[in-house]
């Protein structure tokens, strides 16, 4: 029995490892795709590595098994805790800074998050994202253009957001939209829609994934945001998020790495009977904010 304290290892022993690595790496040489091969073989190396480096005992061997049985069971078509264990070790974040490489001002990418639906409805400029979510109003303005600063008319600008519960419509049962839609830059390459003041809410930690955090003494909640996802035929599709200047979350960290400061935005807030952008009459407080979109070309890519 192992005990996870390292001491001294003989060659011998260093030997008999390095000659497992090397057949379990071996074993992928005939992979008839060698991307697969390339993929299998450094992720046997990454992890012989890391069984020798923390001494890992057949205990936390089997606790790991559990672990990942657990997020199995848990996991369905609508909870995926695989992403969320992902999420919170940050390798979400990291693919997403791999394969969004920075180009010029292009706007940074972030995590997709589990909420995202095809086919929200569709607004027309000056719309409401909201579709009666309870929440404080916010008027939400901005430009897509690419990095040579070009105006891109026609991208289509997917946003989805909690609302002031901190849920999304389909974290209820009962089929309710809102909190989400999509329209389109006008000719002028501009956008504008009516969303609710993003606010914060954990994710969901109900699961083993919620367990890990609580057993380090991490906290689930995320940073308020909004999300979008903005495509254009022969630009690179952005992933991002809108993240709201002086949210203590951003202090405190967001649980799944997500926030990058060019992302966080002033939400001015506005006091009741303010006039609206729109004309549109509103009996509440309202806030507002802007957000310039700046897409990658392909070719740039
Ligand atoms: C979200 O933004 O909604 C989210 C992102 C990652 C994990 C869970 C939730
Ligand atoms: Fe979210």
């Amino acid at each position: 029995m192992t005990t996870g304290t390292s001491t001294e290892i003989t060659a011998e022993q260093t030997a008999r490892e390095q000659a497992l690595v090397d057949e379990v790496a071996a074993s992928f040489e005939k992979a008839a795709n060698p991307r697969l091969k390339q993929l299998l073989q450094s992720l046997v190396r990454h992890l012989h590595a890391y069984v020798r480096e923390v001494c890992l005992t057949q205990d936390e061997w089997e606790t790991a098994i559990r672990f990942l049985t657990d997020a199995g069971h848990i996991t369905d078509d609508k909870r995926q805790e695989f992403i969320l264990l992902s999420d919170v070790l940050g390798i979400s974040m990291q693919t997403i800074a791999v394969s969004n490489e920075a180009v010029g001002d292009a706007t940074e990418a972030t995590v997709f998050g589990p909420f995202f639906v095809e086919d929200a409805p569709h607004i027309e400029q000056g719309g409401d994202i909201g579709g009666g979510a309870p929440g404080t109003p916010c008027w939400v303005e901005g430009t897509v253009r690419d990095t040579m600063g070009t105006p891109l008319p026609g991208a289509r600008i997917e946003v989805w957001e909690a609302d002031d519960e901190g849920l999304y419509d389909v974290q209820h049962s009962d089929g309710r939209v809102y909190g989400r839609a999509h329209l389109y830059s006008d000719d002028q390459a501009r956008f504008r829609f009516w969303a609710l003041q993003p606010t914060p809410y954990p994710i969901p930690h109900d699961g083993p994934v919620g367990a890990l955090l609580a057993a380090v003494g991490r906290s689930p909640m995320r940073a308020a945001h909004l999300h979008f996802m903005v495509t254009r035929p022969g630009h690179r599709t952005l992933v991002t998020h809108l993240f709201v200047e002086g949210d203590p979350q951003l202090e405190t960290g967001d649980s799944v790495f997500g926030v990058k400061e060019s992302l966080v935005k002033r939400f001015e807030p506005q006091k009741a009977g303010t006039p609206t952008p729109d004309g549109h009459a509103l009996e509440g407080p309202w806030s507002r904010t802007k957000f310039d979109i700046v897409l990658v070309p392909e070719r740039q890519s």
